[in-house]
């Protein structure tokens, strides 16, 4: 029974994170404890030829100098999933020896008694190098791309059905454009920043990270530990948007620090040096051509993209993988080629793929409805695919005409002329501009612990992670309407390498995931409640039937006649028990049936799955056959901007957004997910942009004053509405993830509306009033 699931519920670690009783990894005091400074090349490629520490080493507080010449030896990383936790440069293991990739890259490690001292050694240690000639530019470089076999956890590429490139010979109305995307950076608030302690082979890590779980399995293996000695904790994260969802080289160098050290190390890496040390989203170049008929119908789509990688790894911005499944069309070609520069390796980045990808595809749609002389979103409906045309699946649940039709009616999209430059409020041209949101749902494997107390009170205990969107908060919900016990009376604690292993927060998987593992042990609990009660001659449900019996407000009894039960804490006390718990795993993966849930040394994974198979809830879950279908989530957003015709600023007046995600956990913070991928899309629309030096390859614009993010005065009025349909395929609680949907297509309606209102295709985000000038 939902008693709180769904409701605009507080967050509850909201007074903690106010009052600043939130502990982020990096404000433990650890006894003892030092600070650690990376210093970074500034060359592009080629070696050190000397690194002289000497000065350095003389400085006030210096305690030693990582470099690669006094390094310990690390192995290859490995026993990662590839979404979480996986590290970042699988050929760059930091301070292994004198060879540079990229301007910005970790070559030290100075260590000292406070931050200011190890900082100023910093600027102490000379290098002298070999300089080699680097490659910068993607447009440039555009001849040395090649194809990737696959993409992150080997997603498809390269994808095509029927014979586009013919299919548009023929097409009556057709559009062929290129549309660019920019270097972006994640900016996360809270910085990387990781604390280690060894306490002989045992290492401790505070990390800021979006998988405790990866992090551990991953410090395991590179440190060469085994991994039951080897703790993560983040229990508090300020933001990931999955350049904490890669491990970079900074957490893996503070246990190497804390070695050579023999003291706790702290290193935090500065905003300026998160430009080039933890990831970025690459640049993107996406060609794409559609065909349509005389009524709209898209007979041909293409979309083929060039992005970047780096020297030391590959990754993909797989900006094409929606695009074969987003519209009905017989005819699809898609690919991605990749270029190799010298800069950090790109990572995901909110909405990997799709942020980029559905800007360009949903931009090219507006075209194309112009062109069409067809409304956009009447174009959208008659395109409108009915099932997944590249899987050949049923869509578990899609309800996007709905979201079309709502998000219309609430941005007046009636009244909207749809001749370009035609709108205006006093001197400002007004423009509406709309497009489609989608992500796909993800669920993975993922275990957690209930335990009931004999004060009534309950904890539960997962190796998942809160990154800030509200996790902690719809996870007490979601055990509280389980456990039949009010929020106020379940602890939920995660963020912990130590607790039974939950997903990565990255893909937008964490609710689906997560969810179902803490009901089914939550269910768990009360399933033992009800046994003992019904087993025991002094209970007033003895000798009932399991199935008459309901958990509610802290009781169970009979579900016909509510007077006769007992309350938890009765039941816990006559069988003279401090507690009782319950564990579950579900192995349940959208991507194949069910996977496999590789234990978290140190947690009892196989007891776990040895306790599901008796778990009813879990057996359930697990029963449902989900290869048939295709997990993806839809929604729409539809803006009105007003554009300064003399200034060529655009200020977005309303963004409305309407969302088809499954159940709403809790419509406070699912509202505020959707905006915050909103806010992100503003910014990949108007204002970010990594800007490089071209001589140098080091970012120029790396701090907020010349990153420009936007701010409060950049915020339009927000309309955010969920269709609210629990998806009953992907899990029993029927929701799916929302952490990244946001972001997607908001960056086209933003650009269409800007079209709209002046009548100027800008196909290069982001939209500065230069280019509309
Ligand atoms: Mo997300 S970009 O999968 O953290």
């Amino acid at each position: 029974m939902n008693e709180t699931v769904g409701k605009p519920v507080d967050r509850v670690d909201g007074k903690l994170k106010v009052t600043g009783g939130a502990t982020y990894s990096a404000e433990f005091n650890i006894k003892n404890m030092v600070h650690g400074v990376a210093v970074l090349s500034t060359i592009a490629k080629g070696r050190i030829k000397n690194i002289n520490t000497g000065i350095a080493e003389k400085s006030p507080g210096v305690i030693e100098i990582l470099t690669y010449k006094n390094s310990m030896q690390l192995h290859s990383p490995s026993g990662s999933d590839p979404g979480g936790g996986k590290f970042a440069e699988k050929d760059l293991l930091p301070l292994q020896n004198d060879r540079i990739f990229y301007n910005g890259q970790i070559i030290a490690v100075v260590i000292a008694e406070t931050f200011e001292q190890a900082e100023h050694a910093s600027h102490l240690v000379k290098v002298d190098y070999q300089v080699e000639e680097p490659v910068f530019d993607l447009l440039k470089n555009i001849g040395k791309a090649y194809k990737p076999a696959s993409g992150l956890g080997g997603a498809e590429t390269q994808v095509s059905r029927g014979n586009a490139a013919e299919a548009m010979k023929t097409a009556s109305v057709k559009i062929e454009q290129t549309y660019t995307t920019p270097v972006y950076h994640h900016n996360a608030m809270e910085p990387h920043a990781t604390i280690a302690l060894w306490q002989g082979e045992t290492v401790l890590f505070y990390d800021a990270t979006q998988s405790v779980a990866g992090v551990k399995s991953l410090m395991a293996s590179m440190l060469g530990v085994p991994k039951e000695k080897v703790r993560v904790i983040s229990y508090y994260i300020g933001g990931g948007f999955g350049s904490k969802g890669f491990t970079w080289s900074n957490t893996v160098l503070t246990a190497m620090a804390a070695k050579l050290a023999d003291r706790p190390v702290k290193l935090v890496i500065s905003r300026q040096q998160a430009f080039t040390t933890v990831g970025r989203r690459s640049e993107t170049i996406q060609k794409i051509a559609l065909g349509a008929d005389q009524t709209g119908k898209l007979s041909a789509i293409q979309h083929h993209n060039t992005v970047e990688s780096s020297f030391v790894d590959e990754f993909v911005e797989t900006a094409g993988v929606a695009t074969p499944m987003l519209y009905s069309s017989q005819n699809v070609d898609v690919s991605h080629s990749l270029v190799r520069l010298n800069k950090v390796t790109p990572c995901p980045m909110r909405a990997p793929g799709e942020a980029p990808g559905t800007y360009g595809l949903e931009v090219a749609m507006d075209e194309l409805a112009y062109q069409s002389k067809i409304d956009p979103v009447q174009l959208r409906l008659i395109n409108y695919a009915e099932e997944d045309e590249d899987k050949h699946k049923k869509f578990s649940s899609k309800n996007l005409r709905e979201c079309y039709q709502k998000g219309a009616a609430l941005i007046g999209w009636d009244k909207r002329n749809p001749q370009p430059a035609s709108m205006k409020e006093g001197k400002m041209l007004v423009g509406y501009g709309m497009a489609t949101a989608t992500y796909p749902a993800n669920r993975s494997a993922s275990s957690a612990k209930a335990i009931l107390f004999a004060d009534g009170h309950a904890e539960i205990r997962c190796a998942t992670q809160d990154i800030g969107t509200g996790t902690y908060t719809i996870m007490t919900q979601t055990a509280a309407d389980a456990l039949g016990l009010p929020i106020e009376k379940v602890k939920v604690k995660l963020g912990d390498s130590d607790f039974p292993k939950g997903a990565n927060s990255g893909g937008s998987q964490v609710t689906a995931s997560v969810g179902p593992a803490i009901r089914a042990a939550s269910l768990g609990v009360v399933s033992k409640l009800v046994k003992f009660a019904v087993a025991d001659a002094k209970s007033p449900l003895h000798g009932q039937k399991e199935a008459d019996i309901t958990a509610q407000n802290e009781r169970v009894f009979l579900t016909s006649k509510p007077a006769q039960g007992e309350a938890y804490t009765d039941i816990l006390k006559r069988q003279n028990l401090q507690q009782l718990q319950a564990q579950a795993a579900t192995k349940v993966s959208t991507r194949q049936q069910t996977e496999a849930n590789p234990a978290a040394g140190g947690s009892p994974e196989k007891e776990i799955e040895d306790e599901s198979k008796t778990n009813i809830a879990v057996q359930e879950d697990e029963k449902l056959d989900r290869k048939p279908f295709s997990f993806h989530s839809f929604g729409v957003h539809f803006v009105k901007v007003l554009v300064d015709p003399d200034l060529g600023m655009v200020h977005i007046d309303k963004a409305v957004a309407v969302m088809d995600v499954g159940t709403i956990m809790n419509e406070k913070t699912a509202k505020n997910q959707i905006m915050g991928g909103m806010v992100f899309g503003i910014g990949m629309a108007l204002m970010e942009e990594t800007q490089y030096d071209p001589n140098r390859g080091r970012p120029v614009t790396r701090d907020l004053a010349n990153y420009l993010v936007p701010v409060n005065a950049d915020m339009p009025e927000f309309v955010v509405e969920f269709i609210n349909k629990p998806d009953t395929i992907i899990s029993p609680i029927g929701a799916r993830g929302i952490g990244e949907i946001g972001i997607t297509g908001i960056t086209a309606a933003i650009n269409n509306a800007i079209y709209h209102a002046t009548g100027k295709r800008v196909r290069e985000l982001p939209v500065t009033p230069d280019k509309l000038l």
